[in-house]
Order: structure tokens, then sequence, then C-alpha cells
């Protein structure tokens, strides 16, 4: 027996000097310790002993046990500071390293104009609706007056999602006016902006994908100087109150009269240049005067109320604005190129 307990005492403290986790360690104290640890199972056979062997025997028990008790604790100790000092070591926080440089983004030089149009239209008491871009032919052309076969509705000219060309890609704003009429209470005034698709090759002035901004008032009495004195306003805040624009007659199948709207070419004051093609002007929107038609179809009595409408091309305006010659650069977002505004 006293072999046994030599040995154990022996084995124990070199086991726990080799433990490297309190798990480990733990695992050793049950083992050597526990209720059905080797240490009882020795002293179980202390029955077998003579009266004068047990106390000696029992003694020598006590003894390695308590060697072994002080051993864990030292271990444990140990084990612990190792513990913290690794995860010091992997937590250690260096303030001296220089921070990362996160690049802030600022505002697409075409959504800088946006927001301005906007926020001159919302001054004037205007609401902004977007919508989607998917839509039906019924919206896109027929409630806007223009008859199955008009040579608008083509398909080399529009992005069809079927056979029977009912859904396509919107080729205007314009079906919007008709989202409007429907859903809200008279009087009407709202800004319609977003991307509108047409069958168009890429150059410097054309893109299968561009921006209108429509816009629309129904009121009682409502008249064409209403839609010149609005636009002309909006022009002037935009460009400054010098600005010189003109209205030409013009043909659109939802509006009637019709109109386009030029704005003196900023470049050569209206002399005639490149930028305008000889022109002085430069035209920036179609509009007119809702057409009864139209009116009527929504639901709307067109002896007591008229409106007026209007659609520019929101690329064109931002290229005015910022003095960019080719609208590809708008749509490339190159980061050398934005940065400038
Ligand atoms: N939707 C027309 C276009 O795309 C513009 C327009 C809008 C004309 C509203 C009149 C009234 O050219």
């Amino acid at each position: 027996m006293k072999e046994l307990l030599k040995e154990l005492r022996e084995r124990s403290l070199q086991a726990i000097a080799g433990t490297d986790s309190a798990e480990e360690l733990e695992a050793l104290r049950v083992q050597y310790l526990g209720k059905k640890g080797e240490l009882t199972a020795i002293l179980k056979q202390m029955g077998k002993l003579t009266a004068d062997e047990r106390p000696v025997m029992g003694q020598m028990a006590n003894e390695v046990r308590a060697a072994l008790e002080e051993t864990l604790e030292k271990r444990r100790k140990v084990l612990a500071e190792r513990a913290l000092e690794l995860r010091l070591a992997a937590e250690t926080l260096d303030v001296t390293v220089p921070g990362e440089v996160h690049n802030l983004g600022h505002r697409h030089p075409m959504y800088i104009v946006l927001d301005e149009i906007k926020s001159i239209f919302i001054g004037m008491g205007f609401d902004i609706l977007e919508d989607r871009e998917v839509e039906l032919a019924d919206y896109n052309f027929t409630k806007l007056n223009v008859e199955e076969g008009h040579p608008a509705r083509e398909w080399s000219d529009t992005f069809y999602f079927t056979e029977d060309s009912s859904i396509l890609l919107r080729t205007q704003t314009s079906p919007m006016q008709v989202h409007a009429m429907e859903s809200r209470q008279l009087p009407i005034r709202i800004i319609a902006p977003g991307r509108v698709y047409r069958k168009d090759e890429v150059d410097a002035t054309h893109s299968p994908m561009f921006h209108q901004i429509e816009g629309m008032a129904i009121d009682r009495g409502v008249t064409m100087g209403d839609l010149k004195g609005t636009l002309n306003e909006v022009v002037k805040q935009l460009y400054g109150a010098d600005t010189k624009t003109r209205f030409r007659p013009h043909h659109f199948p939802f509006t009637e009269p019709s109109c386009e709207m030029d704005v003196q070419c900023h470049k050569c004051g209206g002399k005639g240049c490149p930028t305008c093609k000889g022109e002085g002007w430069i035209e920036i929107l179609g509009a007119g005067m809702i057409h009864p038609k139209v009116l009527t179809g929504c639901g709307i009595d067109a002896g007591v109320y008229s409106g007026w409408a209007f659609g520019m091309g929101l690329e064109r305006l931002a290229l005015r604005r910022f003095n960019i010659s080719d609208l590809r650069l708008i749509f490339e977002n190159d980061v050398r190129f934005l940065e400038q505004f």
C-alpha cells in the first residue's frame, strides 16, 4: 500500500506539472481525488491492514492528498495567469497605428440638379411622385391618347416584355400623369422624376436609359399662361434671373395645344455655336395643356377642370448646368469625373 501511495504521488505530481489548461487540470483532480478517484480506491484497501499499520498509512494518505491539493492549486494559478497574459497579448490595441481612411462619396451631379429642381417645385406647392418603370402599354400609350398603330408604339423604339405589346419599360414619365389623376384628389400639383427607356444606341447625346421629370397641375381655370409662368420661374431659379426662354408650337398626342421650351444657349448667349448647333437656343422640355380626352379618360370633368403638363430630360439639364459635353460621362461613374462636382 505504501508503494501504491508513493507511486500515485509521483505520477500525479508529474501529470499536474504537465497540464496546459484548466480543463485538463480539473480532469486530473477528478481522476486522483474524486469520489471514484485513485486515492479513494487505495484507501478502500485500508481494511486489509493490521491495527498498527492503519494510522501510519492513514497519515501517509493524508499527506499525499495534501500534496496533491497544494500542487493542483499552484498549477491552477499558473495556468490562469498564463491565460490572462495570452489574452492581453492577443487583444493588444496599438493606438499609434494610423486609422483607415474611408472615402466619403457625394451626390451624383445629375442628382444634385434633380434635388435643386425638386426643392424649387416643392417651394411652389408641388408633391413629388416616384413610381414603377415597368408599365402597361395602356398607361404608357393608350390612356395618353396614343392609339394602337401609332408610330411611337413601334417595337423598334420600345422595350416590350410581352408578344402582345401590353407590358413594357416606360418610354416616358407621362404615364405618371394618369397614375396621379387616377389616385389623387383634385386639384393636383405633382412632379414625377424617374428613369425611362428607349431603343437608342449610346452616343454623346443618346442612351437607352435616361431620366425625365414629369410635371402636372390640374385645377379649375388653369391656363397656358400658368404653364409658361411656372416653367419660366423654374428656369430662372435654376440658371439665373436673366435666363431667356422661348416657347415653340409642337405636337404631342396627350396635350393640346403643345409646345417645346428652349433656353437661350449659355455658351454663346444666343449667337449660335457648336453647343447649340448654331441655333442660339437649346430645347429642354415638351409641354402643353392636357388633352380633354386624357382628362375625361381619367374621370375628370374637362368642362370644369383644366391642366398643364411637361416632361423634361434631366441629363440635358445636368449637362448644361455643369458644362459637360458628353452624356456618357453621366453614366460611366468614373470617380475621377464625378469628384469634380
Ligand atoms: N412625354 C413627352 C416626351 O417624352 C414630353 C411631354 C410631357 C410633353 C408632358 C407634353 C407633356 O417627349
